[in-house]
């Protein structure tokens, strides 16, 4: 299994932007993750697919776009033409999940489901197939900075479980207060892949901070 780091612009300071993203590249970083955040969806508003245009300017990193958005099917074009790579969605906040997965796939990008801390795998079971990243939220979604749920531990195994048996070569990614004491954790779980806001954007060295949580994962199989 090949571990990936995805560092969340969400914590980034947007008036260096691009240095930051350079030292993200230069620090090892495997993909940009983009919160997408409406008001609505979540209490919070953040960027839309402008600053994704910019990110895709500044790096050639993929970019994996979490669309914490109410009925995402909406703007899935204009994320494709910013330059998405990954499309997350959230199975509630829109009425046809399956087709706006494949609405991701006919765009050229890469689809992804986000499951809520409190949402089950019944769904997930219905479109398994069609994903290229399955999202756990280890918190609710929002905000960065809040604390690890440690219930979503069996979530992860049990997702992992899944994927072995249906779509081997989805990506796990897990998102939500991943940082040093709790990434090693994750990865035994199952996750291959880690979104990190305030333990690598919040840090005073991000190249140290990516290094940092790569040295805690467990040997690659
Ligand atoms: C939260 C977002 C996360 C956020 C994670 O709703 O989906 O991607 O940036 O932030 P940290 O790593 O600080 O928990
Ligand atoms: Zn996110």
């Amino acid at each position: 299994m090949k571990y990936r780091i995805a560092p969340s612009l969400l914590s980034a300071d947007l008036s260096r932007l691009s240095d930051q993203i350079r030292a993200c590249e230069n620090g090892g970083a495997d993909l940009l993750h983009l919160d997408i955040m409406d008001g609505h969806f979540v209490p919070n508003i953040s960027f839309g697919p402008q600053l994704v245009k910019t990110v895709r300017q500044l790096t050639r990193l993929p970019l994996d776009v979490h669309l914490m958005i109410t009925r995402p099917e909406r703007y899935l074009e204009q994320f494709a033409a910013a330059g998405a790579d990954y499309i997350c969605l959230h199975g509630e906040a829109t009425p046809h999940l399956h087709r706006a997965l494949q609405q991701v796939k006919a765009l050229g990008c890469r689809p992804g489901l986000a499951l809520n801390p409190a949402t089950g795998l019944d769904q997930l079971a219905q479109v398994i197939e069609e994903l290229d990243l399955l999202l756990v939220m280890s918190v609710n979604p929002g905000f960065g900075g809040q604390s690890f749920i440690e219930t979503t531990l069996t979530k992860i195994a049990r997702c992992r479980e899944m994927l072995r048996e249906s779509n081997p070569d989805c990506l796990l990614e897990v998102d939500g207060g991943i940082n040093r004491d709790t990434i090693a954790r994750v990865a035994v779980a199952g996750a291959d892949t880690f979104v990190a806001g305030t333990a690598i954007l919040g840090a005073e060295d991000i190249g140290v901070a990516i290094q940092d949580l790569r040295n805690l994962l467990p040997p690659e199989k």
